[in-house]
């Protein structure tokens, strides 16, 4: 069970900068929408009427040799996908969905896993919008980045196109689109980002909002926005689509909106469950996956675990066991590929590779062990065996502590059925669920909760400011979140100042929204600017935005120690990755090899690059906001101390202090009894940290951690320590004790300036006129004195 303290709403772990279009290199999400759209026309639309046109029409085109879109002829690649595209259940009704589409503003889409909803819909949409002759886009939301990328590189096949001109995709930090774009997949995220900046999204005539059924955090915000859009914007369509489950619900949502529901799914899948309790998932999945490879037909396999640690350990079990099987038992060979959401991109891609050739008349196969982002709207070619163990890690939000965990936890049925349509899209498949038959219908709940009900929500809520939306009470989500959920997000964002005591974006909250990044994140890399340290702080920032830039492989973990003690900076973390990057700029890494340097340095030069990638578009952001990126003197003593003194600035509410008598620290506030994580290089007599994640196992570690000095809290978030709210114990107290020194200082500090300023605002001859008074009355009140005791 692995936690995190925080979670971006969109995980940023797959970035890579070498793909980009080189007219869009470099581009940040807001730069790449602001290109006017230039669209070919040669005519070949000629005489269609937006919103009149018919299937057959499109059909007509479609058939033609010359691609009405680019007006290059078409290859022969494409018909032969157009063949098979046509044999999809989408395109019995393709008429039926244009009837509706057309004398509707909003409808919704439901259909089998595999019937062509995200691949087609899109595409009939776009014959009868002809966005490109209007100067508009259509996009196509999805929840993963994985599945916006592939989908698009798919469509842009089937549509003959090169990847990022008609056809393109947009997704956090990652853009492959131009101004000859007409078709967008896009993450949910990334849409909700542009709604930022363009209230009513007038760059689109239609939104394509796919996979609503998963109910990510970012699709139900942008229902709740879009209703609202569809009444300023008669001309914008929408289409909600889904696969079957809960069409009524989106219905009602969208005040009765007309359902076009599309029966039937390509090919068959056969189910099959265990007959008993598996105890043990890991090795009944193992057994399940090598079972297949000796017995089962030709066809790949994709197998389904929760997380990254357990996936790489599944696939080194694996690929061992496979070898095996090919000595001992003439099995064909077996290729054995990971798939994660924080697997960079090139990584990812090797999943679409062709399985090894058979040996012997014994299938080669290649098999994929996933998380759930395989779960939904992915095809890859060749899977025919789905393992379903029955797991995933799902975000769980705990309001009163403030952590956001990932759990493993049952998945539910539609997920189950997701997982199961993996198979059987482009030949007849078989999906093993290793449960029993029973326990799918009794034990798993038909839907995992919607996100907006598992998260915290202090971004959604920024968000739904910059938006425009105020009334957050009366936005009408369609399930409303948890009140006291609301209230942490509130309140998070007061003490970080971004919103005032009213509840409305300050200043500082208006600039922070605009950054793709957690509220935290962004308000420590404007102040850092304040500081004269944003360049640092943007490093930092981008360095915590990718996965873990530390290689510690197993058989080599002391050397990799030694190594990262290189860079190690003894007042914590957040430094030392500092140093990391540094270093990888340096003339040294440069000439020596980047990639060899990281290599020998233990470090993933994927990571690092990324981390790159994104500090550029970050950089640009910032100099477009005009902040300061100056930085201070390596030599000078606030170097370090203005970087950790910016830290502390957005990581207040993340702090912690060394327990008194006992072994580990306590989080302030909150007090939670954690430890170090092991991976952290901080120095043993560091009081007072901020940290990076909250991580839950059978122990508490926070995780990426830096020192810093308390009487910082008090200094950049005077109400968050209130010490009146705080719980009685060792942290209350020591923070009690610097108050007070602080306070005493803060006293003898006003006297001081008090005297000052006198003897600054008051003539030379008056401050001696003044003295020569207070002198003679103090003589005379001292003789009275006297005279009086005499007279006793
Ligand atoms: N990359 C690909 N390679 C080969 N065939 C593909 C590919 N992508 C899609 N297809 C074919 O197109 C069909 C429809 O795919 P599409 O993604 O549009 O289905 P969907 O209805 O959106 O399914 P889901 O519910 O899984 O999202 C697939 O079943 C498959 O036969
Ligand atoms: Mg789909």
């Amino acid at each position: 069970m692995a936690a995190k303290r925080r979670l971006s709403n969109e995980s940023i772990e797959s970035i890579s900068s070498s793909e980009s279009l080189s007219s869009m290199k470099g581009k940040t999400d807001l730069e790449v929408n602001e290109e006017p759209l230039t669209h070919h026309d040669a005519g070949e639309f000629h005489g269609l009427i937006e919103h009149q046109t018919t299937a057959e029409q499109a059909e007509k085109l479609e058939s033609g040799s010359i691609n009405p879109f680019t007006g290059n002829p078409f290859s022969d690649r494409y018909v032969g996908i157009l063949k098979k595209r046509r044999d999809l259940p989408v395109h019995q009704q393709r008429q039926e969905f244009l009837d509706i589409y057309q004398k509707h503003q909003i409808m919704v889409f439901v259909g089998e896993t595999g019937s062509g909803k995200t691949t087609q819909i899109p595409q009939f949409v776009l014959f009868d919008e002809m966005p490109h002759l209007k100067g508009k886009q259509v996009a196509c939301t999805q929840p993963r980045r994985v599945a916006a990328m592939s989908v698009a590189e798919r469509v842009a096949n089937e549509m003959d196109v090169k990847i990022g001109e008609e056809v393109g995709y947009s997704v956090r930090f990652e853009h492959k689109v131009s101004n000859k774009t007409i078709l967008k997949y896009m993450t949910d995220g990334m849409l909700l980002r542009e709604a930022m900046e363009d209230h009513d999204l007038t760059r689109y005539s239609c939104i394509i909002l796919d996979e609503a059924h998963e109910r990510t955090l970012a699709t139900d915000i942008l229902m709740g926005l879009i209703k609202q859009v569809v009444d300023r914007r008669p001309d914008l369509k929408i289409i909600v689509m889904s696969a079957t489950l809960d069409a009524e619900k989106f219905q009602t949502y969208f005040n009765e909106a007309p359902l076009l529901a599309v029966p039937g799914r390509t090919f068959p899948v056969e189910v099959y469950y265990t007959p008993e309790y598996q105890k043990d998932y890991l090795d009944s999945a193992m057994r399940t996956v090598l079972q297949i490879h000796a017995t089962e037909d030709e066809g790949d396999i994709l197998l389904f675990l929760t997380g990254e640690d357990e996936i790489e350990d599944a696939v080194a079990k694996l690929s061992l066991e496979a070898d095996k099987l090919v000595r001992e038992e003439n099995c064909g060979p077996m290729k054995v590929y990971p798939l994660y959401g924080s697997l960079p991109p090139h990584q990812q891609q090797k999943i679409f590779e062709k399985a090894p050739e058979g040996y012997n008349g014994r299938p080669g196969r290649k098999v994929i062990v996933s998380t759930n982002i395989a779960e939904t709207s992915l095809t890859i070619d060749g899977v025919v065996y789905v393992v379903d163990p029955g797991f995933s890690k799902q975000k769980v939000y705990n309001p009163r502590i403030r952590v956001e965990s990932l759990l493993v936890t049952p998945v539910s049925k539609a997920s189950a059925q997701q997982r199961a349509g993996r198979a059987g899209r482009t030949r007849p498949g078989k999906c093993f669920r290793l449960y029993t038959e029973e326990a799918f219908q009794k034990e798993l709940i038909p839907q995992s909760y919607p996100e907006i009900l598992r998260s915290n929500l202090s971004s959604t809520v920024l968000e739904l400011k910059k938006l425009g939306i105020d009334d957050l009470v009366h936005f009408d989500f369609m399930d409303p979140p948890a009140p006291e959920t609301m209230m942490r997000a509130l309140e998070e964002l007061y003490y970080l100042k971004c919103l005032d005591a009213d509840g409305n974006l300050t200043e500082l909250g208006r600039l922070v929204s605009l950054y793709p990044l957690d509220p935290m994140l962004a308000v420590m890399l404007v102040k850092s600017c304040e500081l004269n340290c944003g360049p640092e702080m943007l490093t930092i920032v981008s360095m915590l935005s990718v996965p873990n830039v530390f290689v510690r492989p197993g058989k080599d973990k002391k050397r990799a120690d030694e190594i990262k003690s290189i860079f190690t900076h003894s007042d914590g973390d957040h430094l030392t990755l500092l140093n990391v990057y540094h270093g990888f700029k340096s003339d040294e890494a440069y000439e020596y090899g980047v990639k060899k340097w990281c290599f020998d340095h233990y470090l993933n030069y994927r990571s690092i690059q990324a981390a790159d990638n994104i500090r550029n578009q970050l950089e640009r952001m910032m100099e477009r906001h005009n902040l300061n990126l100056n930085s201070n003197d390596y030599d000078s003593p606030i170097y370090f101390e203005n970087i950790k003194r910016a830290l502390a600035q957005g990581f207040f509410m993340q702090a912690a202090k060394k327990r008194s008598n006992s072994k580990g620290f306590l989080t302030v506030k909150d007090n939670q009894q954690v430890l170090i994580h092991p991976s952290s290089v901080l120095s043993k007599d560091i009081e007072w940290v901020i940290y990076n994640e909250f991580v839950l196992t059978t122990q508490n570690y926070i995780r990426t951690v830096t020192g810093i000095k308390p009487e910082w809290l008090f200094e950049y978030a005077p109400a968050y320590f209130n010490l009146d709210q705080f719980m009685p114990g060792d942290v209350k107290m020591s923070l009690e004790r610097i108050k007070e020194r602080l306070d005493v200082y803060a006293k003898l500090d006003k006297k001081r300036k008090e005297e000052k300023a006198l003897i600054e605002n008051t003539p030379e001859d008056s401050v001696k006129e003044k003295k020569e008074k207070k002198d003679k009355k103090e003589k005379k009140e001292k003789k009275e004195k006297k005279n009086k005791k005499a007279k006793k």
